[in-house]
C-alpha cells in the first residue's frame, strides 16, 4: 500500500498513486521549503486574517443553537468508468487526480503561452494563452461525458472571452457532454476584463453545474464550503454523492458563508461595495509583485483574475550556472524552486505541477507567484527580488 507523504520522517516522500502524482510534487517543495524558513509568495492562500463580517458570522453561527443547511456536492457522481473529460492544462494541480479517482479519464488540452511576444518587449497577459480550436474539438468523442472548466484559471489567471467560451459551449452541445465550471475567482476579476458565467450562454445551464467558493471570495481558506448550483438532473446526482460520500460539511462555515453573500449582494451597487472594493487591493497587490519580477529578470504574464501568476524565470541573468542553458535538465523548474527557496529565501511554486502528464515541459519555464498576500510580506519579496 503506497502512502502519499510520510509526516512521521518529515521529508522523505514514498510512492504515490498515480491520479496524486501532480499533487505529490507540490506537496514535496511544501515539505522542503519548511527547512529554509524562506518568504512565502508560493502557497495558494492568504496569509491575512478574513474579513471582520466573516469573522462575525463565524462567531454568530458557532454560537446559536440552532443551525442545519444542506450541502454543496462532488463531481464523482456524474461520471461512469472510462468516460472522459476534457480538462485544460495549465490547470488547479487536484482536477486530474480527481478525474481518475472517479475512474474517468483525461484528456488535457494545452492553453499556450505566447512566447513570441517577449522579444517585442510587450509585457505579456493571462489573456495571450489560449486554446487550439482544432485540438480541441478532436479532444471531444464519443466518449466525452464533459469539459472541466476553471474560469478564472488557476494558475494564469486567464479570463476565457465570449469567442472562447462561445466555441467551447458549440461543442459541449455538439457531442451532447456536460460543464463543470469551476467560477471560484470570478469576483476577483482587474482592470476592465468581464468574467462571463459558463452558464448564461445561450443553451448551457441545463448542461452546466457552476462551483464557487467562500475561500477565494472572502479570503477564508480552510472554511473548505462553497456553492454549487445548475439544472436539478445534475444537481440530483451531486446531492447523492454527498450522502454517500461525505456525508455533511462544516456547517457553521456553510451558514457563516450564507451571511457572507447576502451581504455582499445587498451592497452590491454601491460605489465602495466589497465587489468592487477587494478585486482593486488585490490588483495593487499584483502590480507591485509584477513590477519587482520584471526588474529581476522574471517574465511575468499579467494575470487578469485570480490569486496567482505565472512567471518564465528562464531570462533571469544571475542564476547559478546549472541553471543556465537548462533546456536540458529535466526537472530544471523545481531545481530553480529549490535554489530559490535555499539560497535566496523566496518561495514560489515550480511550474510543471499544473501541466498535467503531456505538457510538462511547457511548465518548466515558469514558477506560480502567489500576490494575495499581507503587504509586508510582499515589501519582503520584493527586497529579496530586488537583490537577485
Ligand atoms: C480553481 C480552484 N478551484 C477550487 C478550489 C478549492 O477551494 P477551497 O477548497 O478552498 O474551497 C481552489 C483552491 O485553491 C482552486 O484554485
Amino acid at each position: 500500500m503506497s502512502s502519499l507523504y510520510n509526516v512521521a520522517k518529515g521529508k522523505e516522500f514514498e510512492e504515490a498513486p498515480d491520479y496524486a502524482k501532480t499533487n505529490a510534487a507540490v506537496m514535496r517543495l511544501m515539505a522542503f521549503a519548511k527547512d529554509y524558513k524562506p518568504v512565502d509568495i508560493g502557497l495558494g492562500a492568504p496569509n491575512y486574517a478574513p474579513l471582520d463580517f466573516m469573522k462575525e458570522a463565524f462567531i454568530n453561527v458557532a454560537m446559536s443553537p440552532d443551525y442545519h443547511v444542506h450541502q454543496y456536492g462532488r463531481s464523482e457522481s456524474l461520471t461512469h468508468l472510462d468516460d472522459e473529460w476534457i480538462v485544460f492544462v495549465p490547470h488547479w494541480e487536484h482536477y486530474a487526480a480527481m478525474i481518475k479517482m472517479a475512474g474517468a479519464k483525461v484528456k488535457e488540452v494545452l492553453l499556450r503561452p505566447k512566447k513570441d511576444k517577449y522579444s517585442s518587449g510587450d509585457s505579456p497577459s493571462s489573456s495571450d494563452w489560449t486554446f487550439d480550436r482544432k485540438e480541441l474539438s478532436e479532444a471531444f468523442t464519443e466518449k466525452t461525458k464533459g469539459i472541466l472548466l476553471n474560469n478564472p484559471n488557476n494558475p494564469t489567471g486567464k479570463v476565457f472571452d465570449r469567442e472562447e467560451l462561445t466555441f467551447i459551449a458549440d461543442l459541449v452541445k455538439k457531442w451532447d457532454a456536460i460543464a463543470l465550471v469551476d467560477e471560484v475567482y470570478e469576483w476577483l476579476v482587474y482592470d476592465r476584463n468581464e468574467h462571463i458565467r459558463f452558464a448564461t450562454l445561450l443553451g448551457m445551464f441545463d448542461r452546466t453545474i457552476t462551483v464557487g467558493a467562500a475561500s477565494k471570495a472572502f479570503s477564508v481558506t480552510g472554511w473548505r464550503v462553497g456553492w454549487a448550483y445548475g439544472p436539478a438532473y445534475l444537481m440530483n446526482f451531486m446531492k447523492k454523492s454527498i450522502y454517500g460520500a461525505t456525508g455533511d460539511n462544516v456547517t457553521p462555515s456553510q451558514v457563516a458563508m450564507a451571511t457572507g453573500l447576502e451581504r455582499v449582494w445587498a451592497d452590491r451597487n454601491q460605489a465602495n461595495s466589497y465587489l468592487v472594493e477587494y478585486p482593486k487591493t488585490l490588483g495593487i497587490k499584483r502590480d507591485r509583485i509584477v513590477e519587482a519580477l520584471c526588474k529581476a529578470g522574471f517574465v511575468p504574464h499579467v494575470p487578469q483574475s485570480g490569486f496567482f501568476l505565472m512567471a518564465d524565470w528562464t531570462g533571469i541573468k544571475s542564476l547559478p550556472r546549472y541553471l543556465v542553458n537548462n533546456a536540458t535538465l529535466a526537472n530544471r523548474d523545481v531545481e530553480f524552486v529549490k535554489y530559490m527557496v535555499k539560497e535566496v529565501g523566496l518561495e514560489v511554486y515550480s511550474g510543471s505541477p499544473y501541466f498535467g502528464e503531456k505538457h510538462q515541459t511547457v511548465g518548466r519555464d515558469f514558477v506560480r507567484v502567489c500576490f494575495v498576500k499581507r503587504d509586508n510580506t510582499l515589501d519582503k519579496a520584493m527586497d529579496i527580488l530586488e537583490k537577485l
